[in-house]
């Protein structure tokens, strides 16, 4: 079936269960799934109950999409993503932003866990991402555009929209804690990066390392939404001789930072404008 006739299908579907319009689109990545909890949840919806929509198959990724509001702010959150690495194709990772977009969603915000190259950064940081670097990913922009969900050859001056950084920073600041900002690197993973790999990754100019988001933000912005995209820093990929990562570590240190990130979507969700929306 055509894309655009999956993608109208499932949105579709999606806005049957909903009684308002969501405003803001969340994406929660590996053990980030305790913001849920500040939700006021009205409606929940299996992944597998979605029509055309991929099944999440990775420890610490639920599949659900939840709707529901934050501070009276209306949010659809997707609870687990797409990775490539899983096998899906680029198309179905992107998927679901497509779907947000035919649903009218004009502001993103993501989540995810990735491997610290910057040497000053601890586990357990946050990472507010101001730039990518995609080029280890597959663009999911490769092959026939489609006009009416974006323009061929997008800008990528400002994926992640300066004005929503600086209120990350703002919010941080009031519940007294800073959060580091930085250059993510997009991989497909599924192995973690040799020695030689981190700090390739490092000496290319970036501060973390990560095996989602971009190809969601790449969509998005062609999509026409406001980006807003943070990392939990689970390990640290410069490292000493003995520091070997497990997929273990990078889940306990995404749960132990959860409480941070919450508060600071939640804040960021509170303070969005109605303006802001259109
Ligand atoms: N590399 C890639 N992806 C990751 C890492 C990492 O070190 N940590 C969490 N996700």
């Amino acid at each position: 079936m055509d894309l655009l006739k999956r993608i109208g299908e499932a949105a579709a579907y999606i806005q049957s269960t909903c009684s308002n319009q969501p405003l803001i689109g969340v994406i929660l990545g590996s053990g980030l799934g305790g913001f849920t909890e500040e939700m006021k949840i009205d409606q929940e919806i299996d992944y597998a109950d979605i029509p055309h929509f991929p099944v999440s198959t990775v420890e610490g990724h639920s599949g659900k999409i939840l709707i529901g509001s934050i501070g009276g702010k209306t949010i659809i959150t997707l609870s687990g993503r797409f990775h490539y690495y899983e096998g899906y194709s680029t198309e179905e990772v992107v998927f679901p932003i497509r779907v947000l977009q035919k649903m009218g969603i004009k502001n993103l915000m993501i989540t995810n866990a990735a491997g610290g190259t910057n040497t000053s950064f601890k586990v357990g940081d946050l990472m507010v991402i101001k730039d990518h670097i995609s080029f280890a990913i597959v663009n999911p922009l490769i092959g026939k555009n489609i006009e009416s969900l974006g323009t061929r050859f997008p800008d990528m001056s400002e994926p992640y929209s300066k004005k929503l950084i600086a209120k990350a920073h703002n919010i941080a600041k009031q519940h007294g804690f800073e959060l580091k900002e930085g250059v993510y690197f997009g991989v497909t993973g599924p192995s973690f990066e040799t020695r030689a790999e981190y700090k390739l990754i490092h000496h290319l100019g970036a501060d973390a390392v990560g095996m989602s988001t971009v190809q969601e933000v790449i969509t998005a912005v062609h999509a026409g939404m406001q980006v807003f995209a943070i990392s939990v820093i689970t390990d640290i990929g410069v490292r000493e001789e003995d520091n070997i990562i497990s997929h273990k570590d990078v889940l306990d240190a995404a749960n132990a930072a959860a409480p941070k990130l919450t508060a600071v979507l939640t804040s960021m969700i509170q303070s969005f404008e109605h303006a802001s929306y259109i």
